[in-house]
Protein backbone atom coordinates (compact mmCIF):
# COMPACT_ATOMS: atom_id res chain seq x y z
CA UNK A 1 0.00 0.00 0.00
CA UNK A 2 1.18 3.42 -0.96
CA UNK A 3 2.48 5.36 2.61
CA UNK A 4 2.64 9.31 1.59
CA UNK A 5 1.30 10.87 -1.29
CA UNK A 6 4.87 13.12 -2.26
CA UNK A 7 4.70 15.86 -4.95
CA UNK A 8 8.40 17.04 -7.13
CA UNK A 9 8.47 19.83 -8.71
CA UNK A 10 11.71 20.05 -10.40
CA UNK A 11 13.14 16.81 -12.07
CA UNK A 12 16.81 17.54 -12.30
CA UNK A 13 19.50 15.82 -10.62
CA UNK A 14 18.03 16.01 -7.47
CA UNK A 15 14.20 15.98 -8.15
CA UNK A 16 13.99 12.91 -9.84
CA UNK A 17 16.22 10.84 -7.87
CA UNK A 18 14.32 12.60 -4.71
CA UNK A 19 11.02 11.42 -6.27
CA UNK A 20 12.07 7.65 -7.48
CA UNK A 21 13.45 7.34 -4.21
CA UNK A 22 10.75 8.12 -2.32
CA UNK A 23 8.71 5.67 -4.63
CA UNK A 24 11.10 2.96 -3.54
CA UNK A 25 10.14 3.59 -0.15
CA UNK A 26 6.48 3.08 -0.95
CA UNK A 27 5.30 6.29 -1.33
CA UNK A 28 3.13 7.68 -4.65
CA UNK A 29 5.05 10.16 -6.34
CA UNK A 30 3.60 12.93 -8.92
CA UNK A 31 6.99 14.91 -10.32
CA UNK A 32 6.65 18.06 -12.66
CA UNK A 33 9.28 20.22 -14.70
CA UNK A 34 8.86 23.09 -16.61
CA UNK A 35 10.60 21.34 -19.20
CA UNK A 36 8.04 19.40 -21.88
CA UNK A 37 10.82 17.30 -23.48
CA UNK A 38 11.82 16.05 -20.16
CA UNK A 39 8.17 15.13 -19.21
CA UNK A 40 7.52 13.34 -22.40
CA UNK A 41 10.70 11.48 -21.72
CA UNK A 42 9.81 10.33 -18.51
CA UNK A 43 6.52 9.25 -19.44
CA UNK A 44 7.92 7.26 -21.61
CA UNK A 45 10.31 5.66 -19.09
CA UNK A 46 13.37 7.60 -20.19
CA UNK A 47 15.86 8.30 -17.47
CA UNK A 48 16.97 12.10 -19.49
CA UNK A 49 20.43 12.10 -17.37
CA UNK A 50 23.22 9.14 -16.31
CA UNK A 51 23.10 8.56 -12.82
CA UNK A 52 24.28 4.97 -11.50
CA UNK A 53 21.10 2.84 -10.53
CA UNK A 54 18.76 5.63 -11.25
CA UNK A 55 17.20 3.65 -14.43
CA UNK A 56 16.88 0.68 -12.75
CA UNK A 57 15.18 1.90 -9.58
CA UNK A 58 12.92 4.42 -11.70
CA UNK A 59 11.87 1.19 -14.20
CA UNK A 60 11.51 -1.07 -10.66
CA UNK A 61 8.93 1.79 -9.37
CA UNK A 62 6.99 3.14 -11.98
CA UNK A 63 3.51 1.94 -11.15
CA UNK A 64 4.38 4.57 -8.26
CA UNK A 65 5.33 7.60 -10.58
CA UNK A 66 3.60 9.49 -12.79
CA UNK A 67 4.88 12.75 -14.15
CA UNK A 68 2.79 15.63 -15.73
CA UNK A 69 3.59 18.98 -17.07
CA UNK A 70 0.99 20.59 -15.05
CA UNK A 71 1.50 22.01 -11.69
CA UNK A 72 -1.74 22.25 -10.53
CA UNK A 73 -2.06 18.26 -11.06
CA UNK A 74 0.74 18.02 -9.04
CA UNK A 75 -0.27 20.46 -6.16
CA UNK A 76 -3.86 18.58 -6.15
CA UNK A 77 -2.74 15.00 -5.63
CA UNK A 78 0.38 15.23 -2.91
CA UNK A 79 0.17 16.69 0.65
CA UNK A 80 4.18 17.02 0.97
CA UNK A 81 5.73 19.52 -2.32
CA UNK A 82 9.19 18.94 -2.65
CA UNK A 83 10.61 22.20 -4.68
CA UNK A 84 13.80 20.70 -6.10
CA UNK A 85 14.58 23.18 -8.80
CA UNK A 86 18.08 24.82 -9.19
CA UNK A 87 19.80 27.60 -8.03
CA UNK A 88 22.37 28.84 -10.32
CA UNK A 89 24.82 31.54 -9.65
CA UNK A 90 24.13 34.77 -11.01
CA UNK A 91 27.00 36.79 -12.44
CA UNK A 92 27.93 38.00 -9.35
CA UNK A 93 27.99 34.98 -7.68
CA UNK A 94 24.45 35.23 -5.82
CA UNK A 95 22.33 32.59 -6.05
CA UNK A 96 19.46 33.08 -8.26
CA UNK A 97 16.16 31.61 -6.85
CA UNK A 98 14.04 33.03 -9.81
CA UNK A 99 12.35 29.53 -10.66
CA UNK A 100 11.75 28.94 -7.04
CA UNK A 101 9.58 32.08 -6.59
CA UNK A 102 7.63 31.20 -9.88
CA UNK A 103 7.13 28.31 -8.34
CA UNK A 104 6.02 29.89 -4.83
CA UNK A 105 3.66 32.39 -6.89
CA UNK A 106 1.69 28.99 -8.57
CA UNK A 107 1.62 27.49 -5.16
CA UNK A 108 -0.26 30.45 -4.03
CA UNK A 109 -2.81 30.68 -6.96
CA UNK A 110 -3.49 26.70 -6.55
CA UNK A 111 -3.17 25.22 -3.42
CA UNK A 112 -6.98 25.01 -1.30
CA UNK A 113 -6.06 21.81 1.05
CA UNK A 114 -3.54 21.57 3.67
CA UNK A 115 -0.10 20.91 1.88
CA UNK A 116 3.23 20.75 3.18
CA UNK A 117 5.68 22.88 1.13
CA UNK A 118 9.11 21.60 1.52
CA UNK A 119 11.94 23.58 0.23
CA UNK A 120 14.80 21.11 -0.98
CA UNK A 121 16.62 23.48 -3.58
CA UNK A 122 19.77 24.94 -1.83
CA UNK A 123 18.95 28.54 -1.15
CA UNK A 124 20.31 31.67 0.75
CA UNK A 125 19.62 31.81 3.73
CA UNK A 126 16.41 34.08 4.80
CA UNK A 127 14.68 32.09 1.73
CA UNK A 128 12.18 30.30 3.70
CA UNK A 129 11.04 33.72 5.53
CA UNK A 130 10.45 35.59 2.62
CA UNK A 131 8.65 32.39 0.73
CA UNK A 132 6.04 32.49 4.23
CA UNK A 133 5.53 36.31 3.31
CA UNK A 134 4.59 35.35 0.43
CA UNK A 135 2.15 32.80 1.71
CA UNK A 136 1.31 34.50 4.61
CA UNK A 137 -2.84 34.27 3.82
CA UNK A 138 -2.20 31.03 2.79
CA UNK A 139 -0.57 30.05 6.24
CA UNK A 140 -2.75 32.51 8.39
CA UNK A 141 -5.54 29.86 6.93
CA UNK A 142 -3.60 27.17 8.33
CA UNK A 143 -3.51 25.47 4.52
CA UNK A 144 0.43 26.15 4.12
CA UNK A 145 3.56 25.42 6.24
CA UNK A 146 6.99 26.27 4.60
CA UNK A 147 10.11 23.63 5.39
CA UNK A 148 13.51 23.49 4.58
CA UNK A 149 14.95 20.43 4.00
CA UNK A 150 18.15 20.31 2.39
CA UNK A 151 20.01 17.77 0.13
CA UNK A 152 23.14 16.20 0.79
CA UNK A 153 23.47 13.91 -2.12
CA UNK A 154 26.61 13.62 -4.24
CA UNK A 155 26.41 12.81 -8.05
CA UNK A 156 27.54 9.67 -9.42
CA UNK A 157 26.01 7.76 -5.60
CA UNK A 158 23.24 9.58 -5.62
CA UNK A 159 20.96 6.73 -5.04
CA UNK A 160 23.28 5.44 -1.83
CA UNK A 161 23.31 8.54 -0.65
CA UNK A 162 19.91 9.59 -0.55
CA UNK A 163 19.09 6.15 0.68
CA UNK A 164 21.66 6.39 3.38
CA UNK A 165 22.25 9.86 4.29
CA UNK A 166 24.29 11.08 6.95
CA UNK A 167 21.83 13.20 8.79
CA UNK A 168 18.38 14.36 7.81
CA UNK A 169 18.01 17.84 8.19
CA UNK A 170 14.87 19.32 8.81
CA UNK A 171 13.91 23.18 9.31
CA UNK A 172 10.55 24.59 10.76
CA UNK A 173 9.30 27.19 12.58
CA UNK A 174 7.72 24.83 14.72
CA UNK A 175 8.76 21.08 16.45
CA UNK A 176 5.47 19.73 15.52
CA UNK A 177 5.73 21.02 11.54
CA UNK A 178 9.29 19.28 11.60
CA UNK A 179 8.34 16.01 12.75
CA UNK A 180 5.30 15.84 10.45
CA UNK A 181 7.98 15.87 7.37
CA UNK A 182 10.47 13.62 9.56
CA UNK A 183 7.62 10.79 9.29
CA UNK A 184 8.87 10.63 5.74
CA UNK A 185 11.71 9.44 6.66
CA UNK A 186 11.00 7.37 9.68
CA UNK A 187 13.07 4.09 8.09
CA UNK A 188 16.46 5.82 7.94
CA UNK A 189 19.15 5.18 11.02
CA UNK A 190 20.52 7.91 11.08
CA UNK A 191 20.06 11.32 12.96
CA UNK A 192 16.66 14.39 11.81
CA UNK A 193 18.10 17.20 12.73
CA UNK A 194 14.90 19.19 14.06
CA UNK A 195 16.30 22.73 13.39
CA UNK A 196 14.48 26.18 12.37
CA UNK A 197 14.54 27.30 8.82
CA UNK A 198 17.34 29.29 9.16
CA UNK A 199 19.57 26.57 10.72
CA UNK A 200 18.73 24.51 8.22
CA UNK A 201 19.52 26.48 4.84
CA UNK A 202 23.06 27.62 6.44
CA UNK A 203 23.64 23.53 7.47
CA UNK A 204 23.74 23.18 3.69
CA UNK A 205 25.99 26.27 2.88
CA UNK A 206 28.00 25.48 5.60
CA UNK A 207 28.50 21.67 4.49
CA UNK A 208 29.20 22.27 0.91
CA UNK A 209 31.95 25.18 1.63
CA UNK A 210 33.52 23.15 4.53
CA UNK A 211 34.10 20.35 1.86
CA UNK A 212 35.36 22.74 -0.77
CA UNK A 213 37.86 24.22 1.96
CA UNK A 214 39.30 20.68 2.74
CA UNK A 215 39.79 19.90 -1.26
CA UNK A 216 41.73 23.74 -1.28
CA UNK A 217 43.62 23.02 1.35
CA UNK A 218 44.85 19.78 0.16
CA UNK A 219 45.86 21.59 -3.01
CA UNK A 220 47.15 24.19 -1.41
CA UNK A 221 49.84 21.73 0.97
CA UNK A 222 50.15 19.64 -2.71
CA UNK A 223 51.73 22.59 -4.27
CA UNK A 224 53.87 23.65 -1.10
CA UNK A 225 54.85 19.09 -1.79
CA UNK A 226 56.10 19.98 -5.11
CA UNK A 227 58.53 22.75 -3.68
CA UNK A 228 59.84 21.61 -0.64
CA UNK A 229 60.14 17.39 -2.34
CA UNK A 230 57.03 16.15 -0.23
CA UNK A 231 54.57 13.73 -1.78
CA UNK A 232 51.31 14.78 -1.21
CA UNK A 233 49.60 11.48 -0.69
CA UNK A 234 51.72 10.05 2.27
CA UNK A 235 51.17 13.54 3.58
CA UNK A 236 47.44 13.40 3.18
CA UNK A 237 47.15 9.76 4.13
CA UNK A 238 49.15 11.09 7.07
CA UNK A 239 47.05 14.09 7.86
CA UNK A 240 43.85 12.31 7.14
CA UNK A 241 44.24 9.26 9.70
CA UNK A 242 43.56 12.15 12.49
CA UNK A 243 39.95 11.13 13.37
CA UNK A 244 39.30 14.93 13.56
CA UNK A 245 40.14 15.17 10.40
CA UNK A 246 39.52 11.87 7.89
CA UNK A 247 40.71 11.47 4.67
CA UNK A 248 37.49 12.25 2.91
CA UNK A 249 38.10 15.25 0.48
CA UNK A 250 41.48 15.51 0.72
CA UNK A 251 42.72 14.33 -2.60
CA UNK A 252 44.83 16.86 -4.19
CA UNK A 253 44.16 17.53 -7.55
CA UNK A 254 42.39 20.17 -10.59
CA UNK A 255 39.88 21.13 -8.03
CA UNK A 256 36.63 20.47 -7.32
CA UNK A 257 33.72 21.64 -9.71
CA UNK A 258 30.17 20.17 -10.36
CA UNK A 259 26.80 22.01 -9.80
CA UNK A 260 26.88 22.67 -5.50
CA UNK A 261 30.86 23.46 -4.38
CA UNK A 262 31.68 25.82 -6.22
CA UNK A 263 28.14 27.43 -6.89
CA UNK A 264 27.43 27.53 -3.27
CA UNK A 265 30.73 28.90 -2.41
CA UNK A 266 29.92 31.91 -4.73
CA UNK A 267 26.71 32.30 -3.40
CA UNK A 268 27.74 32.10 0.11
CA UNK A 269 30.48 34.60 -0.82
CA UNK A 270 28.05 37.02 -2.31
CA UNK A 271 25.59 36.81 0.68
CA UNK A 272 28.27 37.60 3.16
CA UNK A 273 29.20 40.62 1.19
CA UNK A 274 25.51 41.80 0.09
CA UNK A 275 23.09 40.87 2.74
CA UNK A 276 25.05 41.05 6.12
CA UNK A 277 27.88 43.29 5.27
CA UNK A 278 30.25 40.55 6.21
CA UNK A 279 34.23 39.88 4.36
CA UNK A 280 34.17 36.15 4.14
CA UNK A 281 38.24 36.27 4.40
CA UNK A 282 38.43 32.47 4.58
CA UNK A 283 35.73 31.45 2.18
CA UNK A 284 37.58 34.06 -0.83
CA UNK A 285 40.90 31.92 -0.38
CA UNK A 286 39.15 28.52 -0.93
CA UNK A 287 37.72 30.06 -4.33
CA UNK A 288 40.66 31.57 -4.92
CA UNK A 289 42.92 28.33 -4.63
CA UNK A 290 40.44 26.40 -6.44
CA UNK A 291 40.65 28.89 -9.31
CA UNK A 292 43.89 28.59 -10.10
CA UNK A 293 44.47 24.78 -9.61
CA UNK A 294 43.94 24.15 -13.23
CA UNK A 295 46.17 26.61 -14.46
CA UNK A 296 49.10 24.79 -12.44
CA UNK A 297 48.88 21.80 -14.31
CA UNK A 298 49.15 24.02 -17.87
CA UNK A 299 51.99 25.37 -16.20
CA UNK A 300 53.73 22.28 -15.58
CA UNK A 301 52.80 21.18 -19.31
CA UNK A 302 54.14 24.49 -20.66
CA UNK A 303 57.67 23.55 -18.64
CA UNK A 304 57.84 19.93 -20.84
CA UNK A 305 56.75 21.52 -24.17
CA UNK A 306 57.50 24.97 -24.51
CA UNK A 307 55.12 26.67 -26.45
CA UNK A 308 52.04 25.11 -26.69
CA UNK A 309 50.80 26.60 -30.12
CA UNK A 310 49.74 23.56 -32.41
CA UNK A 311 50.53 20.85 -30.52
CA UNK A 312 48.27 17.93 -29.87
CA UNK A 313 46.98 17.20 -26.69
CA UNK A 314 44.80 14.42 -25.70
CA UNK A 315 42.27 14.99 -22.29
CA UNK A 316 40.97 11.98 -20.42
CA UNK A 317 37.99 12.80 -18.58
CA UNK A 318 35.62 15.94 -19.10
CA UNK A 319 32.53 14.98 -16.05
CA UNK A 320 33.36 17.08 -13.07
CA UNK A 321 33.47 13.52 -11.52
CA UNK A 322 33.52 10.17 -12.08
CA UNK A 323 29.92 8.01 -12.59
CA UNK A 324 28.30 11.12 -14.03
CA UNK A 325 28.14 12.95 -16.83
CA UNK A 326 27.53 16.33 -15.39
CA UNK A 327 29.39 19.16 -16.67
CA UNK A 328 28.43 21.86 -14.72
CA UNK A 329 31.51 23.75 -13.37
CA UNK A 330 33.62 20.75 -14.44
CA UNK A 331 37.61 21.75 -13.83
CA UNK A 332 37.92 20.43 -17.20
CA UNK A 333 36.33 23.38 -19.01
CA UNK A 334 38.59 25.79 -17.55
CA UNK A 335 41.63 23.91 -18.45
CA UNK A 336 40.47 23.08 -21.85
CA UNK A 337 39.41 27.04 -22.65
CA UNK A 338 42.73 28.14 -21.31
CA UNK A 339 44.70 25.25 -23.33
CA UNK A 340 42.94 26.41 -26.52
CA UNK A 341 43.51 30.25 -26.21
CA UNK A 342 47.16 29.14 -25.62
CA UNK A 343 46.60 27.56 -29.29
CA UNK A 344 46.71 23.47 -28.43
CA UNK A 345 45.08 21.23 -30.71
CA UNK A 346 42.73 19.41 -27.77
CA UNK A 347 41.05 15.81 -28.46
CA UNK A 348 39.29 14.33 -25.45
CA UNK A 349 37.38 11.47 -24.43
CA UNK A 350 34.74 10.37 -20.98
CA UNK A 351 33.03 7.73 -21.01
CA UNK A 352 29.84 9.26 -20.20
CA UNK A 353 29.96 12.72 -20.66
CA UNK A 354 30.97 13.46 -24.16
CA UNK A 355 27.48 14.36 -25.47
CA UNK A 356 27.01 17.08 -22.78
CA UNK A 357 30.54 18.52 -23.40
CA UNK A 358 30.01 18.89 -27.09
CA UNK A 359 27.01 20.64 -26.39
CA UNK A 360 28.84 23.07 -24.41
CA UNK A 361 32.23 23.06 -26.06
CA UNK A 362 30.84 22.90 -29.57
CA UNK A 363 33.67 22.33 -32.24
CA UNK A 364 36.45 23.88 -30.07
CA UNK A 365 37.49 20.49 -29.30
CA UNK A 366 37.58 17.24 -31.26
CA UNK A 367 36.09 14.29 -29.57
CA UNK A 368 37.03 10.68 -28.95
CA UNK A 369 35.24 8.06 -29.77
CA UNK A 370 36.90 5.30 -27.88
CA UNK A 371 40.49 6.54 -25.02
CA UNK A 372 43.27 5.37 -27.43
CA UNK A 373 42.00 7.81 -30.04
CA UNK A 374 43.20 10.58 -27.77
CA UNK A 375 46.59 9.13 -27.57
CA UNK A 376 47.29 9.43 -31.47
CA UNK A 377 49.96 11.78 -32.55
CA UNK A 378 49.84 13.69 -29.50
CA UNK A 379 52.15 15.29 -27.23
CA UNK A 380 50.91 15.07 -23.64
CA UNK A 381 47.77 12.59 -22.24
CA UNK A 382 45.89 15.03 -19.18
CA UNK A 383 43.63 13.05 -17.30
CA UNK A 384 41.19 15.06 -16.13
CA UNK A 385 38.73 13.06 -14.51
CA UNK A 386 39.16 9.67 -12.13
CA UNK A 387 37.20 7.42 -14.08
CA UNK A 388 38.44 3.88 -12.62
CA UNK A 389 38.56 2.25 -16.51
CA UNK A 390 41.66 4.70 -17.36
CA UNK A 391 44.19 2.92 -14.93
CA UNK A 392 43.29 -0.21 -16.66
CA UNK A 393 44.19 1.46 -20.93
CA UNK A 394 47.04 -0.35 -22.50
CA UNK A 395 49.52 2.25 -21.88
CA UNK A 396 52.07 0.34 -24.14
CA UNK A 397 49.53 1.14 -27.14
CA UNK A 398 49.10 4.41 -26.27
CA UNK A 399 52.88 5.73 -25.83
CA UNK A 400 53.41 3.55 -29.19
CA UNK A 401 50.70 6.53 -30.66
CA UNK A 402 52.17 9.31 -28.89
CA UNK A 403 54.56 11.80 -29.96
CA UNK A 404 55.91 12.61 -26.77
CA UNK A 405 54.93 10.25 -23.98
CA UNK A 406 54.02 12.65 -21.38
CA UNK A 407 51.25 11.82 -19.17
CA UNK A 408 49.46 14.19 -16.58
CA UNK A 409 47.54 12.74 -13.80
CA UNK A 410 45.46 15.63 -12.29
CA UNK A 411 44.01 13.73 -10.55
CA UNK A 412 46.42 11.47 -8.98
CA UNK A 413 44.88 8.31 -9.67
CA UNK A 414 47.72 6.13 -10.41
CA UNK A 415 49.72 4.29 -7.17
CA UNK A 416 53.17 4.46 -7.27
CA UNK A 417 53.50 0.94 -8.65
CA UNK A 418 51.30 1.93 -11.47
CA UNK A 419 53.84 4.89 -11.97
CA UNK A 420 57.06 2.89 -11.38
CA UNK A 421 56.01 0.61 -14.66
CA UNK A 422 54.44 3.57 -16.49
CA UNK A 423 58.25 5.31 -15.86
CA UNK A 424 60.28 1.76 -17.24
CA UNK A 425 57.26 2.34 -20.53
CA UNK A 426 59.10 5.60 -20.94
CA UNK A 427 56.04 7.63 -19.81
CA UNK A 428 57.25 10.97 -18.23
CA UNK A 429 55.10 10.80 -15.45
CA UNK A 430 53.43 14.09 -13.45
CA UNK A 431 50.63 14.26 -10.98
CA UNK A 432 49.56 17.12 -8.26
CA UNK A 433 51.78 17.44 -5.41
CA UNK A 434 53.67 14.20 -6.03
CA UNK A 435 57.52 13.55 -5.27
CA UNK A 436 58.06 10.05 -6.58
CA UNK A 437 61.54 8.94 -5.39
N1 LIG B 1 23.04 18.14 -8.17
C1 LIG B 1 23.47 17.92 -6.94
O1 LIG B 1 24.41 17.14 -6.71
C2 LIG B 1 22.81 18.59 -5.76
C3 LIG B 1 23.03 18.07 -4.46
C4 LIG B 1 22.42 18.69 -3.39
C5 LIG B 1 21.63 19.82 -3.59
N2 LIG B 1 21.47 20.32 -4.84
C6 LIG B 1 20.61 21.50 -5.02
O2 LIG B 1 19.34 21.06 -5.49
C7 LIG B 1 18.79 22.01 -6.40
C8 LIG B 1 18.51 21.35 -7.72
O3 LIG B 1 19.74 20.95 -8.27
P1 LIG B 1 19.81 19.98 -9.53
O4 LIG B 1 21.22 19.60 -9.68
O5 LIG B 1 18.78 18.92 -9.40
O6 LIG B 1 19.39 21.01 -10.68
P2 LIG B 1 18.95 20.65 -12.16
O7 LIG B 1 19.26 21.86 -12.96
O8 LIG B 1 19.49 19.33 -12.56
O9 LIG B 1 17.38 20.51 -12.05
C9 LIG B 1 16.49 21.55 -11.86
C10 LIG B 1 15.20 21.18 -12.58
O10 LIG B 1 14.21 22.15 -12.25
C11 LIG B 1 13.46 22.44 -13.42
N3 LIG B 1 12.80 23.74 -13.26
C12 LIG B 1 13.35 24.97 -13.30
N4 LIG B 1 12.41 25.90 -13.08
C13 LIG B 1 11.24 25.24 -12.86
C14 LIG B 1 9.93 25.65 -12.57
N5 LIG B 1 9.62 26.94 -12.44
N6 LIG B 1 8.99 24.71 -12.42
C15 LIG B 1 9.29 23.40 -12.55
N7 LIG B 1 10.52 22.94 -12.82
C16 LIG B 1 11.49 23.86 -12.98
C17 LIG B 1 14.49 22.40 -14.53
O11 LIG B 1 13.88 22.23 -15.80
C18 LIG B 1 15.34 21.21 -14.11
O12 LIG B 1 14.86 20.00 -14.64
C19 LIG B 1 19.80 23.15 -6.47
O13 LIG B 1 19.43 24.15 -5.58
C20 LIG B 1 21.09 22.49 -6.04
O14 LIG B 1 21.99 23.41 -5.49
C21 LIG B 1 22.02 19.72 -5.93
Amino acid sequence: MDKYKIGIIGCGYVGLITGVCFAELGNKVICHDIDKEKIVKLKQGIVPFFELGLAKMFTKNKNRLSFTISVEEVIENSDYIFICVGSPSRNNGEADTTSLFRVIDQINSYVKTYKMIIIKSTVPVGTAKKVKELLKEKIEQDLIEVISNPEFLREGNAIYDFMNPDRIVIGADSFKKAKNVARLYQTFSCPILLVSNEDAELIKYASNNFLAMKISFINEIANICERVGADISKVSYGIGLDHRIGNNYLQAGLGFGGPCLTKDLKAMIAFCKRVITYEPHLLKAVLKVNELQPELVIKKVKEVLGNLEGKRIGILGLSFKPGTDDMRNAPALKLITSLVKEGTELIAYDPKANKVAKELLKDQIEFAKEPYQVSYQSYALIIVTEWKEFLDLDYEKIKSYMIKPILVDGRNMFDNDRIQKLKKMGFQYFGVGRNLL
